[in-house]
């Protein structure tokens, strides 16, 4: 069946091919995107995802389509208009259509888009049972703080991970942990938590936000540094955030079990309290 599409301010279906071929996200990637959840019709941290969109955007100076009652409203209907109750919404806007030139109009008309689609969440055992990843180099821009669409260096990442077996791919670049290559990163070490700090070298993920703050409520230390590849092997427990996959524990990297390889404690609480806050 066809997913319920939004596209420049009208509803119709993705079986309509609605795209130019000269829409610069096509053909530059000059774009940016959003991926939010909703659980029984209700977007989950939509605001969160409204401003990210909004400072890239901005960052890239693309015209907004939307204020944030104007995306709300947007988000509903198609929600309204949506077959299934749970799922996930991509949303892309890009700075238009025109003849294919490096050099860009300052006016154009920015492309909106935004299309419903079932998505199947880990269910508790997977949840409980995690993920293996492999670390890669990365190879990305120099603004993974933008949400663009330009992920060819973050798909030939997962391609890698899935020729390996696995279900992630770590990015390391001098010698540190940035990130996965659709989630972000987290390792637990003596009881407190490391994460890479907010700026040009990874996404302000959502849920990282969210972990981060029901980790400092429950009194949990939280180091936001960049974390060494040396360090990688030396920790109790590991996690990664992301909308789709929420809080998901990591026992395994490059073929080594993280502690235990089993999912750690400060891991399952998190995980507990981030399914919960979902669904508030
Ligand atoms: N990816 N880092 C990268 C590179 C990502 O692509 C994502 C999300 C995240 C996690 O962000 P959030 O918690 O806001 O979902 C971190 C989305 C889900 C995707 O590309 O499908």
């Amino acid at each position: 069946m066809p997913d319920v599409l939004y596209f420049n301010g009208r509803f119709t279906t993705t079986e309509e091919r609605v795209l130019g071929v000269e829409d610069r996200g096509f053909q530059f990637g000059d774009a940016v995107y959003e991926v939010f959840k909703f659980l029984s019709r209700r977007p989950v941290f939509i605001g969160d995802h409204f401003r990210r969109l909004q400072r890239g955007l901005q960052a890239i100076e693309i015209s907004e389509p939307w204020t944030e009652e104007s995306f709300g409203a947007m988000a509903r209907e198609l929600l309204a208009r949506t077959a299934f109750d749970d799922g996930i919404v991509y949303v892309q806007v890009t700075r238009g259509e025109g003849e294919r030139s490096h050099f860009y109009s300052d006016h154009m008309q920015p492309t909106a888009l935004a299309y419903s689609r079932k998505f199947r969440f880990p269910d508790e055992t997977k949840k409980e049972h995690g993920i293996r990843v492999i670390t890669t180099p990365d190879l990305r821009w120099r603004h993974c703080d933008v949400k663009s669409v330009n992920l060819l260096a973050n798909a030939l990442a997962k391609k890698k991970a899935q020729r390996a077996g696995v279900d992630e791919a770590i990015l390391i670049a001098d010698g540190s942990v940035r990130e996965g290559a659709s989630s972000n990163f987290f390792a637990v070490r003596d009881g407190r938590i490391i994460t890479h700090q907010l700026d040009e070298h990874i996404l302000p993920g959502v849920v990282r936000d969210h972990a981060i703050g029901l980790a400092l409520d429950a009194k949990i230390r939280v180091d936001e540094r960049p974390l060494r590849d040396t360090e990688l092997f030396d920790m109790q427990e590991a996690f990664i955030t992301s909308t789709s996959m929420g809080v998901m524990p990591v026992t395994e990297i490059d073929g080594r079990r993280v502690g235990n390889g089993r999912r750690g404690p400060i891991t399952t609480l998190l995980q507990r309290q981030f399914d919960e806050a979902e669904t508030k």
